[in-house]
C-alpha cells in the first residue's frame, strides 16, 4: 500500500516516507476555512497557507505588503477546515530576516495561534541561522529557493531563477545547507528541471516544485491561478484546471437578471 492511502494525518515525516518510496507529493495553496475543507477532502498532501495571499486575496501587486497577523487570520481560518493534510505557513516579509530571534518570535507565534504545523521560508545561506533556531524550538521548517518572491525587488523580475552557472553553483549549496540544518522539504521555484533533478537526486529531504519541471519529489501550484479564479496570471508552467471566474460570472449575471425579473424567489422559495 502507499505510504499516501495507509496515512490518516500526514507529517513531515509523511513526506520524506514518500520521498524514499517514490511517491510524489501534492500541495496547494490555501487561505480560507471553506477552500481547505475541499481541498483536504479532496487528498491533497500539503496545504501551502502561502503569503501569495497578498496577491490572490488582497489584491497586491507583490507579496510584500501582508503582515504576520494576517497570515495567522488566513492560516487559522484554514486549520478549521483541515482534517488530514499537513498545513504550512509561510512567514511573511519583514518577520524574520531582521534576525533569529525575530524569526524564532514569529514561528511561535504561527504555531500557538494557528495551530499550523510548519512553517516556510524564503532563502539560504542568509536565513540558516534563523532556520536552525526555529528548528531547535521544535518547529518544522520548510525552505524555499529559486525564485523568491519577497525578493522580487531585488530581482527585479519574475524570469527563470538560477540560468546562469553561478547562481545554480550558489541553488545547490544552499539546497545542501537547508537540508544539513533539518529543513523537511524544499520549494523550488521557477529554475530549470535539470537543476531541479540534480538537487532532487542530491537531496534526502523532498523537494516541491513550481515550474521547476517533472523531477521535482512533488508539486505546488497557487490554487487561485489552478482554478482560474485568477485569469490573468498565465505562465508557461501553469496548468489551469477549471475557469472558476467565467462560471462565477454566468451565475452571478443569471441572479442579476432572475432579481430585475421578478424570477427570484418563487413561491417556493418563499415561506407560507
Ligand atoms: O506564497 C506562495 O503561494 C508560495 C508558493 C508559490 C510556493 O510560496
Amino acid at each position: 500500500m502507499s505510504v499516501q492511502k495507509e496515512i490518516k494525518k500526514i507529517t513531515t515525516n509523511t513526506l520524506q516516507r514518500m520521498k524514499a518510496n517514490g511517491e510524489k507529493i501534492s500541495m496547494l495553496t490555501a487561505y480560507d476555512f471553506s477552500f481547505a475543507k475541499i481541498i483536504d477532502n479532496a487528498n491533497i498532501d500539503v496545504i501551502l497557507v502561502g503569503d501569495s495571499a497578498s496577491n490572490v486575496m488582497a489584491g497586491h501587486e507583490t507579496t510584500l505588503p501582508i503582515t504576520l497577523e494576517q497570515m495567522i487570520y488566513h492560516a487559522s481560518s484554514v486549520i478549521r477546515g483541515v482534517h488530514r493534510c499537513l498545513v504550512v505557513v509561510d512567514l511573511p516579509f519583514g518577520s524574520y530576516q531582521s534576525n533569529s530571534e525575530i524569526a524564532l518570535a514569529s514561528a511561535i507565534r504561527i504555531m500557538k495561534e494557528t495551530g499550523a504545523h510548519a512553517i516556510k521560508l524564503e532563502g539560504g545561506e542568509e536565513v540558516l541561522e534563523s532556520v536552525k533556531r526555529i528548528i531547535s524550538a521544535g518547529i518544522p521548517v520548510m525552505g524555499h529557493l529559486g525564485l523568491t518572491p519577497q525578493s522580487i525587488y531585488k530581482f527585479g523580475t519574475y524570469n527563470v531563477r538560477a540560468k546562469e552557472a553561478a547562481e545554480a553553483a550558489k541553488l545547490r549549496h544552499d539546497a545542501q545547507l537547508l537540508e544539513d540544518a533539518g529543513c523537511f522539504a524544499v520549494v523550488l521555484e521557477k529554475i530549470p528541471a535539470l537543476l531541479a533533478k540534480e538537487v532532487s537526486e542530491s537531496l534526502h529531504i523532498p523537494t516541491i516544485g513550481i515550474g521547476a519541471g517533472k523531477y521535482c519529489d512533488g508539486q505546488v501550484l497557487v490554487m487561485h491561478d489552478m482554478l482560474g479564479i485568477n485569469t490573468e496570471f498565465k505562465p508557461r508552467f501553469l496548468r489551469q484546471y477549471l475557469n472558476i471566474y467565467e462560471q462565477v460570472n454566468m451565475a452571478v449575471q443569471q441572479y442579476v437578471n432572475d432579481v430585475k425579473t421578478s424570477n427570484f424567489p418563487s413561491d417556493a422559495e418563499s415561506y407560507e
